[in-house]
């Protein structure tokens, strides 16, 4: 069910949680006050829940009375790339952020979305929770569509004819007081390098035992049902996700992922490409992974090996 900004904004005032685009991917809201519509979120999603959320802000002010702490190298980077796909995990006012959201950890994770009438909406009902608007495993929402698909046609939708750039957030925090990546993303680290004069390690999957940085890494994300292949022969396989200016010899079915040479057309189309293969029932594809491994593409490999983990 498609609604407007204002009915959005009663809507969460009420408890409920809406599906509101971001220039990311479409987000899962409830009010950061209403712990029991964040329930709803984890419920709705079938979310674990030692999987923490992101507190999404309208300005740096609001992120002041949220987080504990706010490194010198966190305000010159949102100064640069906020409202943007930039997620800062920070140490959190544990008062104000609660326990759910943080799944218990010190720190939460903050963010102001680019959207014009998501951020109208947060300055109405204030802070944000906002997870991708799937369920929990399933390849994130792009479209309005795919959040009917997951949620059914009757969820409340915010849908402004707003195109999304496809890949969520990068996500970061201070380690030893200095930044890393927790998740590659839309922002990239040649970008991030660039304002902090330094190479941007990245902390993903620990090392079995050790505790994660970003419990995120340890679940099946961004998965259709069919089995992805990153490896082995386009021809022993019903359908192959590549690229348009490629050319694949006996494929069945071909998936595009847009121009070899535009990482954004992938990101962009990603996830709707991963939904396609359901819709057509594929059970099983392989994927082209001959492209580069830096700038956005490094995050495009990222989503592509998660989704392809069985
Ligand atoms: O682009 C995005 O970030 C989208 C839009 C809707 O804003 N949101 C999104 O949320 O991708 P979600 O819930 O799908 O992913 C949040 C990621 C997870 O990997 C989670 O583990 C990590 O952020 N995260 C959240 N709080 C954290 C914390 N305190 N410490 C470490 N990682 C955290
Ligand atoms: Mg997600």
């Amino acid at each position: 069910m498609r609604v407007s900004v204002d009915q959005a904004i009663e809507l969460l005032n009420d408890g409920q949680p809406v599906a509101l685009p971001t220039e990311t991917v479409y987000g899962l809201a409830a009010a950061l006050k209403d712990e029991d519509a964040i329930d709803d979120i984890f419920r709705l999603k079938g979310r674990p829940r030692n999987n923490p959320l992101i507190v999404h802000v309208s300005n740096i002010e609001m992120l002041g009375g949220l987080a504990d702490h706010i490194p010198d190298e966190a305000k010159v980077l949102i100064k640069k790339f906020w409202p943007g796909p930039l997620t800062l995990v920070l140490p959190a006012n544990q008062k104000a952020v609660p326990d759910s959201v943080r799944a218990g950890l010190p720190t939460a994770a903050f963010r102001q979305p680019q959207h014009k009438g998501t951020l109208e909406i947060i300055k109405a009902v204030g802070p944000l929770v906002m997870p991708s608007a799937n369920l929990s495993g399933r390849p994130s929402a792009t479209a309005p569509e795919h959040v009917e698909e997951d949620f059914g046609t009757d969820f409340p939708i915010v849908d402004v004819d707003w195109a999304t750039a496809g890949i969520e957030s990068t996500v970061i925090t201070w380690h030893h007081g200095r930044a890393v990546t927790l998740r590659h993303g839309a922002i990239t680290a040649e970008e991030l390098e660039e304002v902090l004069g330094y190479p941007l390690q990245h902390l993903g999957k620990p090392e079995e035992g050790a505790t994660p940085m970003s419990p995120g890494c340890l679940f099946r994300h961004y998965a259709p049902k069919a089995k992805l292949h990153l490896k082995g022969n386009p021809k022993d396989y019903p359908a192959v996700i590549g690229f348009s200016d490629r050319l694949y010899p006996m494929t069945c079915r071909f998936f595009s992922l847009g121009n070899s040479q535009h990482p954004e057309e992938a990101a962009e189309g990603l996830y709707d490409t991963l939904r396609q293969l359901d819709q057509a029932h594929i059970t099983e594809a392989w994927v082209d992974m001959d492209f580069p491994r830096h700038g956005l593409w490094l995050a495009i490999a990222d989503r592509l090996h998660r989704a392809s983990e069985a």
